[in-house]
């Protein structure tokens, strides 16, 4: 069976990476697998959330997820904390890896920054909380954007190592092959990584202090046209091909947004464009980005004015995640030696 798992955090400033990266993705996943799509409200604690704001931010992931297109009732939208089993299996697989690998973490380093004595345990282990997520459910295909590619390999190792250390148990308990997949990290196309819009050296993320340096999915048209015309470029034309933006990381983020927005290659953009100034490509990247965008920040805000129905929306997805969850964890805990 094919099942597509995937988690977006509710910190705040859902922005054009996450959706390019990400929720545009899962939408497009709908049609060819049973997908589970979750706001990861226990993986936004490992840093400090001030809970109103918390409730806030859960609600309005939801109704992105909404907004872009994603059916709540075809597939399952819930939010992570409604669902014990995260839990519980991020406990066991807490036990099955190892320090070292965690060591190895890059985003770890990078949100501890130099005070990592300071920083919580739990974003310290969130990357087994990260495997718990996709293992719960035995997910086959996990999209996600090229920051969490690190985390999927941990993911896959855990699932490794557990299998392996419970061979014998799983055998004695009947249980044939590798009980835990090996999830597939599904990243790629051009805005696999979209980057700042204001130094193509960096990822465009919820935490740069620079609203500038992102495209918000709750952004105006006219915010999203002064944001695009305002991101940095260098002084020469397009290129006509793909090979002509090695170097030039502004012009190449600017082309890749504009592919994934319109589903096409960036070589087809460079097709129409290449050769042509930077203002005019801007100016049609612009009415891309409004057209698209324009209408799920709307329907965002539609949504979050109705928190009950939002609410209603996660509570019947929880249900239907548990009980796919509940049968992973009995066998789990049957497999690990746990009375039951
Ligand atoms: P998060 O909340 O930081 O980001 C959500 C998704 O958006 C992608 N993304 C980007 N893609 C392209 N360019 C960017 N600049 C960019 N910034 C963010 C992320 O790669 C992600 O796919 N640990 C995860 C959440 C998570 C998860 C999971 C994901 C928890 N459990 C299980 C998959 C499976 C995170 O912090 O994503």
């Amino acid at each position: 069976q094919q099942r597509v798992f995937s988690g977006v955090q509710p910190t705040g400033n859902l922005h054009l990476g996450n959706y390019l990266g990400a929720i545009q993705r899962f939408v497009a996943l709908q049609d060819s697998y049973d997908c589970l799509y979750c706001v990861v409200d226990m993986h936004a604690i490992t840093v400090w959330q001030d809970p109103a704001e918390l409730k806030k931010q859960i609600r309005e992931v939801t109704a992105a997820f909404i907004a872009a297109g994603i059916d709540p009732t075809k597939h399952i939208v819930f939010n992570q904390s409604q669902v014990s089993g995260h839990a519980e299996l991020a406990w066991v697989f807490n036990c099955v890896a190892r320090l070292g690998w965690l060591n190895r973490m890059t985003q770890f380093k990078e949100k501890a920054g130099k005070d990592r004595e300071n920083a919580s345990v739990g974003l310290y282990a969130y990357p087994n909380l990260m495997a718990a997520d996709i293992l719960l459910y035995r997910a086959t295909h996990v999209p996600v954007g090229e920051d969490q590619k690190q985390h999927l390999e941990l993911a896959r190792d855990i699932a490794q190592k557990f299998n392996n250390d419970f061979g014998p148990s799983m055998a004695m308990l009947g249980i044939e092959g590798a009980f835990f997949p090996q999830p597939e990290p599904l990243i790629g196309g051009p805005a696999a990584r979209v980057m700042s819009l204001r130094d193509g050296s960096k990822k465009m993320s919820k935490s740069d202090p620079s609203d500038l340096s992102r495209i918000n999915l709750t952004d105006d048209a006219d915010t999203v046209a002064s944001k695009i015309r305002k991101a940095k470029t260098d002084p020469e034309p397009l290129p006509s091909e793909a090979e002509g933006l090695k170097g030039r990381p502004e012009a190449e983020n600017l082309v890749g947004i504009y592919a994934a927005l319109a589903d096409v290659s960036k070589e087809k953009v460079l097709a129409e464009f290449g050769g042509g100034q930077f203002s005019t490509f801007k100016a049609a990247l612009v009415d891309l980005s409004v057209a698209k965008l324009g209408p799920i920040g709307g329907e965002m805000k539609r949504l979050v004015s109705e928190p009950s129905h939002i609410d209603a929306i996660l509570r019947d997805g929880a249900a239907r995640a548990r009980v796919i969850a509940d049968e992973t964890m009995h066998h789990v805990k049957d497999i690990v030696g746990f009375v039951r």
